[in-house]
């Protein structure tokens, strides 16, 4: 990989030292110029006016979403977030009483709260699948949680948001579809730091968000639904885009993706999400991935030096997100220390509330997470290690 090209492509680079790609990672010149472009344009032309000129461009990001996927333009829908997306493919499964949905330890609180819903107004069991040796879900004890004819839906995070094991979704992948059962995955984490092939996969749905490892703006995000499934999949809201107005008692909903889509959305920032994709594809997904698998060991292993500093992650393989604990120092202390160093690093905190489970499991309250990118660098990381050093005395 071209560091430099990608370092040069990232201005802030040369102020911050940015560890939290997990939280919001920075975004390239490309994105931000087409953004800015697009701004620009519809304060002189008008907001629809500008839309309109850019509607090939518009188009054109379902192609390149569907391309970071292996995916079709119809089977994607754009929508402003990780989580709304998601939300727009979980509330449309007729789930009925008694049917149980399997999620791992690992899964997000933004997911597990509409499984909780779902429980209390249609009755559903949420049921969690254990983790094995290495502490990802263990596909031995998934195959016997199959074994019940109940199971409706497997529904789980790539990565989790505090970090562990990235999870073995092309096995998850084959077990669901030998089982007849749908799966949900929740890529949040994954797109952009590593390869997401839905083929491969075998998910029905993924959702995932623009401003993590794609590197697109905030307040963007989308969905991915299999085209077989799509038609039998009716959204919770609809509107005047998702659906059309025959007459005063009928109306159709369109047969793509775009049915989980709403007509108002934030062009720039589609636009934005449009180049963040070309760029990461431009750059390669797998070294990308290698690079930043191979940072994240070089950083674990440095943390491994400094005294009252434990690396918290689990799993045979694990992601760009690195999680420690301290000591003597709560995670927004370290997160204070860092933010306050000469050259400004950024680390982020992660506490049970987004990982109620998982963090239950591994008796942690906090995690301080370090999530680096492509475009981090090994002397970044010798930077923020000298400065957790000197937190020692403080
Ligand atoms: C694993 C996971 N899923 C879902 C989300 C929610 O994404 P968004 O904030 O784009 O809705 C996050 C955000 O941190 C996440 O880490």
């Amino acid at each position: 990989m071209n560091i430099e090209q990608l370092r040069a492509d990232t201005p802030a680079v040369a102020q911050l030292i940015h560890f939290n790609n997990a939280g919001a990672a920075l975004m390239p010149a490309p994105v931000i110029e087409t953004m800015t472009r697009h701004i620009q344009l519809e304060a002189s032309l008008g907001g629809y006016e500008a839309a309109g000129r850019q509607s090939a461009d518009l188009e054109n990001v379902y192609g390149t979403i569907g391309r970071l996927i292996n995916a079709q333009p119809d089977e994607i829908a754009v929508i402003e977030n990780a989580t709304r997306a998601w939300d727009m493919a979980f509330y449309s499964l007729p789930l009925q009483p008694g049917d149980v949905v399997l999620t791992s330890t690992t899964e997000y609180a933004g997911n597990y709260i509409p499984y909780l819903q779902m429980k209390q107004r249609r009755g559903i069991e949420i049921r969690v699948i254990p983790n094995d040796e290495h502490g990802q879900v263990s596909l031995s004890a998934l195959t016997t949680m199959l074994e019940d004819d109940r199971v409706a839906l497997i529904s789980l995070p790539v990565i989790a948001t505090n970090g562990g094991p990235v999870q073995p979704i092309e096995q998850i992948g084959a077990l669901a579809r030998s089982a007849g059962v749908l799966f949900l995955l929740d890529a949040c984490q994954g797109v952009g730091q590593m390869p997401i092939d839905v083929q491969k996969i075998g998910c029905h749905m993924l959702a995932a968000t623009s401003r993590k490892y794609l590197r697109g703006p905030r307040g963007m995000g989308f969905l991915y639904v299999e085209k077989s499934l799509c038609q039998n999949l009716e959204p919770a809201f609809l509107d005047l885009h998702a659906a059309a107005l025959q007459s005063a008692d009928t109306f159709t909903i369109r047969a793509d993706a775009r049915r989980f889509e709403n007509w108002e959305c934030n062009v720039a920032a589609k636009l934005g999400l449009g180049a963040a994709v070309e760029y990461a594809l431009a750059q390669g997904i797998e070294p990308m991935w290698l690079r930043i698998q191979q940072l994240a060991g070089y950083l674990r292993q440095r943390l491994l030096e400094i005294p009252g500093v434990t690396p918290q992650d689990p799993g045979l393989q694990k992601s760009g997100i690195v999680t420690f604990t301290h000591q003597n120092h709560s995670a927004a202390q370290v997160q204070q220390w860092l933010a306050g160093q000469e050259k400004r690093i950024n680390v982020s905190t992660s506490t049970f509330r987004s990982t109620l489970l998982d963090m239950q499991h591994r008796d942690l309250l906090e995690v301080s997470r370090a999530s680096v990118h492509a475009y981090n660098t090994e002397a970044e990381i010798d930077t923020m290690v000298a400065a957790l050093r000197g937190l020692q005395g403080v």
